[in-house]
């Protein structure tokens, strides 16, 4: 039984697998509607969600499966004190598979070690959100056709986002990225990614201006500042609005440059930018159902018969 718990879950090799049969998915839709006919998705949120919780269970009713869950603590026994470990347990007891949003960085890890079906790390804390790495790599390999040799910009709360240190990770095992971090000196990437950067001698640097850098992007990464992980408001209110991409700062970029964000977004990109070509946020969002319909084939290990290995495609 495996879980997902980091975007290193899986070799480079098994992400091709993966997002070839995402591909396949999005193509072929009608092949995988009863895939999972008599299976069920319990999805466990003790944080809010939008994208994450709906697009799992999107996946889940995509493949002919059924969902049951809870959205907030709250509305759940952890009211009452349960244990993530002891509430795992329990859903063992009701679902095929979990998929668990957590505030406490290792939380879902602590789940899959309790654990008798696949957990899935649906975000845990400042830490980790593999889910949204599978979702940005999907985007990045169908529209820019590869997985390396660009230059990548990631801009904003670079301290807290957890989607940006797991993009980071996963991005490093291919060849030829060269990272920009634009962020203000209160949010930059911490020390720990800045390590492993210059242990694996990765090409990186860290500007406070989005302006000087715009034209050697190849792909630009928004992401808002997390509201929920400061511990004091007047810092956020300082900082929620240091940067907004707009339609000028839009004309900086190479033509062919794409704006990525894991949503939700908040003031940093400015509507006026939704209707640029160039803007793929929304796309992203729908290469998340088809991602995470192929996650849960494979922690289910379910096979799809006439799914070709011959058409898995080497990025
Ligand atoms: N991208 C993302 O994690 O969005 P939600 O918080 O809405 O799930």
């Amino acid at each position: 039984m495996r879980h997902l718990m980091s975007p290193l879950d899986f070799s480079t090799e098994e992400l091709d697998r993966l997002f070839a049969l995402a591909e396949d998915i999005e193509h072929n839709p009608a092949k995988y509607a009863h895939v999972c006919d008599g299976k069920k998705l319990a999805t466990c949120f003790y944080e809010p969600s939008t994208r994450t919780r709906l697009s799992f269970e999107a996946a889940m009713l995509n493949l002919g499966g059924r969902v049951l869950g809870f959205s907030d603590a709250n509305s759940s026994s952890a009211a009452k004190g349960e244990s993530v470990s002891d509430t795992i347990r329990v859903i063992s007891c009701f679902a095929d598979i979990c998929a668990m949003r957590h505030p406490k960085e290792g939380a879902p890890m602590v789940a899959a070690s309790r654990s008798s079906i696949p957990v899935i790390n649906a975000g845990d804390g400042g830490h980790q959100h593999p889910t949204q790495t599978l979702t940005d790599l999907l985007t990045i390999r169908a529209i820019k056709g590869r997985l390396n040799s660009f230059t990548i910009g990631l801009c904003g709360d670079l301290k807290f986002g957890r989607t940006v240190h797991s993009l980071i990770n996963a991005l490093v095992r291919y060849d030829n990225i060269n990272f920009i971090f634009i962020s203000p000196e209160e949010l930059t990437i911490p020390d720990y990614i800045i390590e492993m950067l210059r242990e694996k001698n990765v090409s990186f640097r860290e500007v406070r201006k989005l302006e000087d850098v715009m034209p050697s992007l190849d792909i630009l990464y928004m992401t808002r500042v997390q509201k929920e992980r400061f511990f004091n408001e007047e810092d956020y209110v300082r900082l929620k609005d240091y940067y907004i991409l707009d339609k000028e700062k839009m004309e900086l970029a190479k033509p062919d440059m794409i704006v990525l964000h894991p949503l939700p977004r908040v003031n940093e990109i400015s509507v006026e930018v939704d209707d640029d070509p160039r803007a793929v946020y929304f796309r992203q969002v729908q290469y998340g159902v088809y991602v995470r319909m192929a996650l849960l084939l494979t922690l289910l290990e379910i096979e799809v018969s006439d799914f070709e290995q011959e058409d898995i495609k080497t990025c």
